[in-house]
């Protein structure tokens, strides 16, 4: 019976992943926010926390700086997942500025995080680390326009009337992650995307683009007709919040012809 009680705890947390989030929930929440936009807490920054008045960085900015700061982005996902551990239990137990993943310019006016060495046992700390590892990622994916495959994009554009467009991306590729976070969650552009766009999002390096186009690099953007078979333009490049809106309606125009 014992065992069985065991099977079903883990069966559980893997299903609903929510040990992590509890263990946050209890032992950090308290200070760390969750999900604030990334321009926001820019503005914040520049205004000196007087606008929001955090306590420490949010779960999101804790989450997007292990991702990029911490083991090597180019090995497998599992190594990475045990370095930002390791660089998580180190951290509870001894925090030093020295150590900080958030760039200074965003935490300058939080005071130093008291030691938790000892609050936390080895399991919560994986479980923790990885609810912190997958959750800035997450967060952009609830807050940003919905990717559907080509097919189903396909199909949704002919109903729907709509253009596609497909993102061509690549994993760890820093401009494609900051445009992710930076403007796709822009409530703006998720709106001009609903209204008007069926989003794929493409892996170049696993995936081809359809209609024979080759990949121009990352981030980039293909754009079709709703027909599924005209390509309006292609294009490569960052592009900031006004800017991409801009790309969005000279698309628009030149579908209409
Ligand atoms: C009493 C408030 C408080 C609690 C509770 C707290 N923190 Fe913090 N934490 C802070 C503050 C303030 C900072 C920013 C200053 C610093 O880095 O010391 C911070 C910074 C951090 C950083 C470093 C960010 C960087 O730039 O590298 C990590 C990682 C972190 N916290 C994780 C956690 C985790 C995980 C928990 C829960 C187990 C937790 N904290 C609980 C206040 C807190």
């Amino acid at each position: 019976m014992k065992k069985m009680g065991w099977l079903i705890a883990i069966g559980y947390s893997l299903l609903f992943g929510m040990e992590g989030k509890e263990i946050f929930d209890t032992k950090c929440a308290s200070c760390h926010d969750y999900y604030i936009p990334f321009n926001e807490l820019k503005r914040n920054a520049q205004s000196n926390n007087t606008l929001l008045n955090l306590k420490a960085p949010t779960l999101n900015q804790l989450s997007y700086g292990v991702r990029m700061n911490i083991g090597d982005l180019k090995a497998d996902e599992e190594t990475q997942r045990m370095e930002v551990e390791a660089f998580v239990e180190d951290y509870i137990a001894a925090p030093h500025r020295k150590k900080n993943v958030v760039p200074s310019e965003m935490t300058k006016f939080f005071p130093a995080m008291p030691s938790m060495e000892g609050r936390l046992n080895e399991e919560e700390i994986e479980a923790l680390s990885n609810f912190i590892f997958d959750y800035d990622e997450a967060m952009v994916i609830e807050h940003s326009a919905p990717a559907v495959d080509f097919e189903k994009a396909k199909a949704l554009a002919k109903q729907e009337n709509k253009i596609i467009m497909i993102r061509g991306v690549l994993p760890y590729c820093k401009w494609c992650i900051k445009m992710d976070r930076e403007v796709m969650v822009e409530k703006e552009v998720v709106e001009a995307l609903l209204k008007d766009f069926v989003v794929v999002k493409t892996d170049v390096a696993l995936e081809k683009l359809p209609l024979g186009m080759q990949s121009l690099g990352t981030p980039s953007f293909y754009f079709i007709k709703s027909d599924g078979t005209t390509i309006i333009a292609q294009t490569r490049g960052y592009r900031e919040k006004q800017e991409f809106l801009e790309l969005l309606d000279t698309i628009r125009r030149q579908a209409k012809q």
